[in-house]
């Protein structure tokens, strides 16, 4: 049975580039070429294989929340998306160990994955699972929810996709919301204040079980792009 170790970037860093690893798709930092990805479809063999439609996570950590939905949600293909590749690959062993067929895994940067390697208009919905809030004002330019990706959701989201945000840290939330409302064609799907808090059904991941035990309120923020 395969293991994380299995899972090894097949190239020395001076000779990186994005690669596609048995379910995996692994897009290196520091690379100026990522233009030069021709994205393919969703349903070509080495992604899915069928036309089901296709949901993001971005932020995934250890991947316990999308593990989850795929095996729950067979009738839906999802795409796990976490910069470190230490937990990049912890998913892609729960992929692996537990055989979850419409699961896929990319180690990348969000913003970059959205941008050069999502077919346009491919995508029903997108969830932002706890994005570190980078709290610190120096910090800010960290920030994952920004106008920048919230640009490339644009792209890729079909005409009534959906996105949610959830996060715990409510100066977060606020910003959000005040990103989001200013954007064209992007309408909150609750009333105001727009967002709910401890879903029932949002289903558990690392962060939002620590926090939960901690008593700290869970802020649910769900958008439809509807150009
Ligand atoms: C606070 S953790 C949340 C992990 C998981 N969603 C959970 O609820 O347990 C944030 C995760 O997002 C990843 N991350 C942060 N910025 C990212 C970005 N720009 N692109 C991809 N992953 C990112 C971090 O590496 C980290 O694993």
């Amino acid at each position: 049975m395969k293991t994380a170790s299995d899972l090894r970037i097949p190239f020395a860093w001076k000779d990186r580039h994005p690669v596609l690893l048995e379910r995996c798709l692994y897009i290196p930092n520091f690379y100026a070429d990522h233009a030069k990805w021709i994205p393919s479809s969703w349903s070509d063999r080495e992604f899915f294989g069928n036309e089901a439609p296709v949901v993001i996570e971005y932020c995934s950590g250890n991947g316990q929340w999308i593990c989850n939905r795929a095996k729950t949600m067979p009738h839906i293909n999802f795409v796990a998306v976490e910069k470190r590749f230490d937990r990049a690959r912890k998913i892609w062993a729960c992929l692996q160990r537990e055989a979850i067929p419409n699961l896929f895994v990319v180690c990348g940067e969000a913003v970059i994955f959205s941008k050069h390697y999502v077919p346009p208009i491919s995508i029903s919905e997108v969830f932002i699972n706890f994005p570190d809030p980078w709290p610190k004002l120096r910090h800010a330019k960290h920030r994952l929810v920004a106008p920048p990706f919230i640009a490339a959701l644009d792209k890729v989201l079909k005409r009534g996709g959906k996105a949610t945000f959830t996060t715990d840290d409510r100066p977060y939330l606020d910003l959000m919301l005040e990103i989001l409302l200013l954007e064209k064609g992007w309408k909150p799907l609750l009333e105001k204040p727009y967002f709910a808090t401890n879903w029932a059904d949002f289903g558990s991941s690392y962060f939002c079980d620590l926090w939960q035990k901690k008593g700290r309120t869970i802020y649910h923020l769900p958008f439809e792009v509807s150009r």
